[in-house]
């Protein structure tokens, strides 16, 4: 919860709810819904290795590698539609137990497929629980965290998303002297069956999500276990006297929010854009093309597939040191920073290219992107999807911005290789570098701080910086 967990609203410090005991008990909670982000990167990683082995059992040409990687991307697409919707109506620990089962079932069949029409059924069966998980993770994850650690639990979402890359990578190595991609695929099954099992038996429902659908008991119950039922009573009772006020704004339709309503719009214009720009930076040209990219520089293909361990790797490191920093200096710096460097390294990156630098040096500014990416806007924005909307509207406001963050992704992996033919390596990279400035000048103006705020501070926030005057009605409180 429930954000506010751990601060009265109105208050200023962080009045501790959850017991030291308790919040153990949420981080485990948090890492085991977290495995959703594994697998996100476990299966987006896994098939940059596989492919070369496909390539040769079924006789691929490379439109057809080239779509068994990005089918799931439009996999991706549709999953994260539907998920906002889905988590409302089913909950969302009932929705991530049936996403566990999708990439079950998307994992057998790429295991078993015969051909590469059933392999691409695979990959859009994958891409669907990709989509699902990307979207539901950053909300469950929000709601079930106090505010103060609430942005270091919705980080291990990224990280766990680049363990995942990292080990399908290792995965690659490893069945890469048989060239087993089957088996390769079939790890996934592991993680797949530990978040069916963990959402039908350990984790709890989303209190927030309990409290609309009036099983208030049970959201006392599940808030009481990591605190004590008097601090149980008083978060729900703040979480109902929010709701009643959430539908007070829109009598009309007489279900609460939409999405789209005029006072939902800052958080909205906040997110699509955060989404696209995490993309559109250019980050999974780097992931998915390292090695070719590698290979450019004039060092030998035998070392791409060390030299993409070595990036999963940096990818890893600095992911963890975003989740020590993130509630303590804040989501705004770090973001800002994050874009700054992405901006400068991929400026010098392009330079590189363009004026035939060493690959010594060109390595480092790769890996300063890298790692400027992965300290800040990597893992920030799947913090900030699950915090700026308004509770009411947060499970579609995030599955919104997760499409739109799959469909950049699809046109920025889709065209990179193309434009890069065109215009050279160098210069679109040089593209990149434009859009990490024109974005940092952005988040300048319009990106709120959400560290320890609830969300009726974040929302004010965000009206003064899109320029709204506040809604007189956001003040209305119940008796
Ligand atoms: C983020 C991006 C994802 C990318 C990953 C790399 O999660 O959303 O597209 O592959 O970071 O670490």
């Amino acid at each position: 919860m429930v954000q506010g967990f751990s601060r009265e609203p109105g208050t200023h410090g962080p009045v501790t709810a959850a017991s030291p005991a308790g919040t153990r008990k949420i981080t485990w909670w948090a890492a085991t819904i977290a495995v959703g982000g594994f697998l996100f990167g476990f299966d987006t990683g896994v098939v940059s290795g596989a492919l070369l082995y496909i390539r040769d059992d079924f006789d691929l040409n490379s439109f057809q590698q080239g779509s068994v990687v990005s089918v799931l991307l439009i996999g991706s697409v549709l999953g994260a539609m539907g998920a906002g919707k889905l988590a409302d109506r089913w909950g969302r620990r009932r929705l991530l137990g049936v996403a566990g089962a999708v990439f079950l079932a998307g994992t057998v069949v790429a295991v078993f497929a015969t051909g590469y029409g059933m392999l691409l059924v695979a990959r859009i069966v994958l891409g669907l629980a990709v989509g699902t998980a990307s979207a539901l993770v950053p909300v469950y994850l929000s709601e079930i965290s106090p505010t103060r650690i609430r942005g270091r639990l919705l980080t291990m979402n990224q990280l766990m998303i680049t363990v995942g890359i990292l080990v399908a990578y290792l995965v690659n190595l490893a069945f890469a002297n048989g060239g087993d991609w089957r088996a390769m695929f079939a790890c996934g099954a592991v993680p797949a069956l530990v978040l069916v099992v963990a959402a039908a038996w350990f984790l709890p429902e989303s209190p927030q999500w309990q409290i609309e659908h009036d099983r208030v008991d049970q959201a006392r119950s599940v808030i009481a276990s990591v605190s004590d039922p008097a601090t149980a009573d008083r978060i729900v009772e703040q979480v109902q006297r929010r709701i009643v006020d959430d539908r007070a704004k829109q009598p009309a339709s007489g279900s609460g929010r939409s999405l789209w309503a005029p006072d939902v719009r800052p958080a909205l214009i906040l997110g699509l854009t955060l989404a696209a720009v995490q993309q559109f930076g250019g980050i999974n040209t780097i992931i998915y093309y390292a090695p070719t990219i590698i290979e450019q520089t004039g060092l030998s293909a035998s070392n791409s597939i060390f030299y993409s361990v070595a990036i999963g790797v940096i990818n890893l490191i600095m992911t963890l040191v975003a989740i020590k920093l993130v509630d303590r200096v804040g989501r705004r710096p770090m973001v800002l920073v994050s874009l700054a460097v992405m901006a400068v390294s991929v400026f010098l990156l392009g330079l590189a290219f363009v004026a035939d630098f060493s690959s010594g040096l060109t390595l480092l500014f790769m890996v300063a992107y890298i790692a400027a990416f992965a300290g800040g806007l990597g893992p920030v924005f799947w913090t900030l999807i699950g915090e700026i909307f308004p509770p009411s509207v947060r499970a579609e406001g995030s599955s919104t911005s997760t499409a739109v963050n799959w469909v950049s992704n699809f046109i920025v992996s889709l065209a990179f290789l193309p434009v890069a033919n065109i215009l050279g390596q160098g210069e679109t990279f040089w593209i990149f570098a434009g859009i990490c400035a024109l974005a940092f000048a952005f988040v300048t103006r319009f990106l709120p701080e959400t560290r320890g705020r609830g969300p009726e501070e974040i929302e004010r926030d965000l009206d003064h910086r899109f320029g709204r005057e506040p809604n007189p009605r956001k003040t209305v409180q119940t008796p």
